[in-house]
């Protein structure tokens, strides 16, 4: 059986993909922004041998139907590329929970590709890995990458992330308060197909892009009130579209609510610390790490906060010799 085992983290959008260009070959309406998470990671193997079809394990539970067809259409992609027909056994583990908005689907299809195509014998430039873990999940391009990295359109349609940033360069982190780690009842495919839908769409891709190369430069010139302002906006108007989608979707809860209302009222006392939201319910808040345990700190005490988890910039995918079992 030809083997391969990769590890790779999810990523925090500071300017969000939401809404397709090209849904089929994952195309974002806007190019995007994102920092690596360190300390979430999913680890997944890879061995393709004479099966019968392809087997999908993830958290030593066999993947539903639905998770196994996506597995296998990415699957499928990278057969296609090495030339060879043989079904693979998949086994992955993540340390945080899948679907709840902490961005497993980028994490997962980041491994998934590095350790299908190494276990197939292809040899990738990481433009290459990038572009093809995009058709997977879109925002798995952004976890090949090292540290702070932006995910681009070409005229010619091509489309990869690349570090804009290594992860020493800047000591920021994002503290993590879960309010949920419920499975979220709208994926991000959903939220994605629906946001044409919205009248507001247009003018958040128009302002995302206009506010791309603040965002770049923000990071470069490690100003949190630049990059805070740009990401909180952005998240506010893509859960904006997502309400007003049809039909409408609404990740935020009470509990999203009042967290985001104590970061602010904490930033208006002093304390240097912004909020952004994925898909789901849980508020990422950006700091210094200077600044990380007292965020930490004030974070578990909120009333419906039931943990919060801390990550630091991290490094892309990679390979590794610790085979999930
Ligand atoms: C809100 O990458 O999960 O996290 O391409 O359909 O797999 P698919 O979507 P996905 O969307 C991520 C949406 C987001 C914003 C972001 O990470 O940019």
């Amino acid at each position: 059986m030809h083997r391969a085992t990769a590890i790779a983290h999810p990523n925090i959008a500071f300017i969000k993909y939401w809404g397709h260009a090209d849904a089929a070959l994952h195309l974002p309406a806007n190019p995007s922004v994102s920092m690596v998470l360190d300390c979430l990671q999913t680890r997944t193997t890879v061995g393709f041998g004479a099966l019968r079809g392809d087997e999908v394990v993830i958290d030593g539970v066999p993947a539903s139907p639905a998770a196994r067809v996506r597995v296998s259409e990415h699957l499928d992609r990278v057969r296609a590329l090495a030339g060879i027909d043989l079904r693979a056994r998949v086994r992955s583990e993540s340390n945080f929970a899948a679907g709840a908005g902490l961005a497993s689907s980028a994490s997962a299809f980041a491994a998934l590709t590095l350790a299908a195509t190494v276990a197939l014998g292809l040899d990738l430039s990481l433009e290459q890995l990038s572009a093809l873990a995009r058709l997977g999940s879109g925002s798995a391009c952004r976890s090949i990458p090292d540290g702070f990295v932006e995910w681009t359109v070409q005229p010619d349609r091509s489309s990869t992330a690349h570090s804009i940033a290594p992860p020493e360069h800047w000591t920021l982190c994002d503290c993590i308060a879960l309010v949920s780690t419920r499975h979220k009842e709208v994926s991000s495919i959903g939220g994605h197909e629906a946001a044409p839908s919205s009248p507001l769409h247009t003018a958040r891709v128009r302002d995302a892009t206009l506010q791309l190369p603040a965002c770049r430069r923000a990071i470069e010139q490690r100003n949190l009130v630049a990059l805070g302002r740009i990401a909180e906006r952005d998240a506010v108007m893509m859960h904006a579209v997502a309400m007003t989608s049809a039909p409408p979707i609404y990740y935020w809860t009470a509990e999203t609510m009042r967290v985001v209302r104590a970061v602010v009222e904490w930033r208006q006392a002093g304390l240097p610390v912004y909020y952004t939201i994925d898909a789901g319910p849980n508020v990422h808040c950006l700091c210094e790490t200077a600044y990380g345990d007292e965020v930490q700190r004030r974070l578990a005490s909120l009333p419906g906060v039931e943990q919060v988890l801390v990550a630091c910039p991290g490094s892309g995918a990679r390979l590794t010799d610790d085979h999930v079992s």
